[in-house]
């Protein structure tokens, strides 16, 4: 299985690329022309580096790039500094989001394109009835306002669920739902859930990014895994002791 992955060399998605390599998959790394990676990557059989700034590549390469993939995962976000919070692209992840369905649906794959987005707990799925209180749709509704990223996090989330939908041929969709980040070096326990058991304003949850990658990793290779989270947004979170 050949798969792409975006936003590749970050905290979260240096941890889904090893988890792919360890599993078998081949994997498409797209990487920005200046960026780091790390050590290994370079000669590591089963990883192509493809150096490219994602903000600039058409719908017709970005098809290409995918033609002979199965799954695309994304763990793309804005950089935590004031050009990265603030600056261009303001739209990152939807822009991105929209390439890639956009590059699906001109490859018309024979069989359904697997898609798993990186987003956020702090985002809602407004296919569901999820419990908020006013509190937190009011802190919420002023991160929206204040802070670019969220804005993007969930525009991208529902270009998946309200334009992609739910009985679209040629793919399916995940969005992962991860709470406060946390580094880890071992996969640990934790457990997914369809909408947030906690509030992720007032009383966070810890998730660590090893975990967030194995998830990912597991949704596209096991098809029961897929079948149970596709074209949902289930949030996870570290098992508390
Ligand atoms: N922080 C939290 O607690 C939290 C909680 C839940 C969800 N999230 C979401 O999860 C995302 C991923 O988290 P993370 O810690 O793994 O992020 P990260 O380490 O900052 O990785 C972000 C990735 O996006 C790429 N990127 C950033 N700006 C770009 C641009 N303009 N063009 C192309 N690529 C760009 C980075 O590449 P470069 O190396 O080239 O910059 C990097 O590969 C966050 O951004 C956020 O949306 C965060």
């Amino acid at each position: 299985m050949t798969t792409l992955v975006v936003g590749a060399n970050g905290s979260t998605g240096t941890w889904l690329i090893k988890e792919l390599l360890s599993i078998g998959h081949d994997v498409k790394a797209i990487v920005r022309p200046s960026s780091s990676i790390p050590e290994g990557w370079e000669k590591n059989s089963g990883l192509e580096i493809i150096r490219a700034d994602i903000s600039n590549i058409s719908v017709n390469e970005m098809a290409n790039c995918i033609k002979d993939c199965q799954a695309v995962l994304s763990c793309l976000g804005h950089n935590p500094s004031m050009k990265g919070m603030f600056g261009y692209p303001r739209k990152l992840v939807t822009e991105t989001v929209k390439l890639i369905c956009s590059a699906i649906q001109l490859n018309a794959p024979g069989f359904p394109f697997k898609f798993v987005l990186m987003n956020t707990a702090g985002n809602s799925n407004r296919d569901l009835q999820e419990s908020i209180s006013s509190a937190q749709k009011f802190v919420v509704g002023l991160i929206r306002l204040i802070l670019p990223p969220h804005a993007d996090n969930e525009d991208a989330a529902d270009f998946l669920r309200l334009n992609v939908g739910q009985n679209n041929s040629r793919m399916e969709w995940v969005v992962v739902r991860p709470d406060t980040l946390i580094n880890d070096e071992n996969v640990t326990e934790y457990e997914v859930h369809p909408s947030p058991i906690r509030s992720a304003i007032f009383n966070p949850g810890k998730t660590s990014r090893i975990n967030v990658g194995n998830f990912m990793a597991k949704l596209i290779t096991e098809n029961s895994l897929w079948n149970q989270w596709k074209g949902q947004m289930p949030v996870i979170y570290n098992k508390m002791d």
